[in-house]
């Protein structure tokens, strides 16, 4: 795992926005596997804005989300097909088409869950997957305990991850306990992932993801297995890293043979 601890949420979607960019410059048909939540919310702006500028051509991109609530009536202001909506895809000129959610309603749910594994395989896998943490671990809706080797299915929320997700809720409004996911099997076969966290409520997450072991019990520390991972942290959420001089370091060096021609 590459740990990069930048000065701020901002530097840090800075760093994931470019690279998704210069992905997309070179392969315009890139694979995008991609995370709700409040944490890729910057760079999906910065995205947003690239588009724009006439920067960036998102029409041959596909995109796989990560995960979606079972059984939202569609168009709810909660689904994360809106929140998808809203936050990235409106204007971007992705064709609907070239857009994928795992299922969120309906029969046959085995079957379609396979069926989105299916998708992935056959748009060639997926190039970069966005993932942010939830506070119990979930990367994803991967919630402790889930199988390191997980397909995309059917989970239970957890209460804790019911207790996060209620400010979006109003009062009384009836919660998904439900939900589709990719599984860690899924995100692990990507050939990228950048990993961000934010904020003094991740710092125990953090610090289990990076530096503790590898155990279903903490679904994202699952990511040390895999081999093109980097990990964007700001001061906040790195807190309780215990071996934060050794990834500044690394980053360092890493640039510094790049600066050099050599890397
Ligand atoms: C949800 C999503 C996750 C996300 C997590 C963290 O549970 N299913 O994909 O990473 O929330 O959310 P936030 O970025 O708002 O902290």
């Amino acid at each position: 795992m590459e740990i990069v601890m930048t000065e701020s949420p901002a530097e840090a979607a800075e760093c994931v926005a470019k690279e998704i960019l210069n992905a997309l410059k070179a392969k315009p048909s890139l694979v995008l596997g991609l995370a709700t939540g409040s944490t890729p919310i910057e760079v999906y702006e910065r995205l947003r804005a690239a588009q724009a500028a006439g920067e960036a051509d998102f029409s041959q991109v596909r995109t796989f989300n990560l995960d979606e609530y079972l059984d939202l009536p569609a168009g709810h202001a909660q689904s994360y097909r809106t929140f998808m909506e809203v936050h990235l895809f409106e204007g971007l000129g992705i064709p609907p088409e070239q857009i994928h959610f795992p299922p969120s309603e309906g029969k046959n749910l085995i079957q379609r869950c396979q069926d989105y594994e299916d998708a992935i395989v056959a748009a060639g896998g997926i190039d970069i997957q966005l993932l942010g943490m939830g506070r119990n671990g979930h990367i994803g809706f991967n919630e402790p305990t889930s199988s390191i080797r997980s397909r995309t299915r059917i989970k239970t929320l957890m209460e804790r991850t019911l207790r996060d997700n209620a400010r979006f809720y109003a009062e009384g409004e009836e919660q998904p306990t439900l939900a589709s996911t990719m599984g860690i099997g899924t995100i692990l076969d990507a050939r990228r992932i950048l990993l961000q966290a934010y904020g003094l409520k991740k710092a125990n997450a953090v610090r289990a993801c990076v530096e503790g072991p590898v155990s279903s019990f903490f679904p994202a520390s699952a990511l040390q297995l895999h081999p093109n991972t980097t990990c964007f942290f700001d001061p906040e959420a790195g807190q309780y890293l215990a071996m934060t001089d050794y990834y500044r370091a690394t980053r360092a060096n890493k640039q510094a043979l790049a600066d050099s021609g050599r890397m």
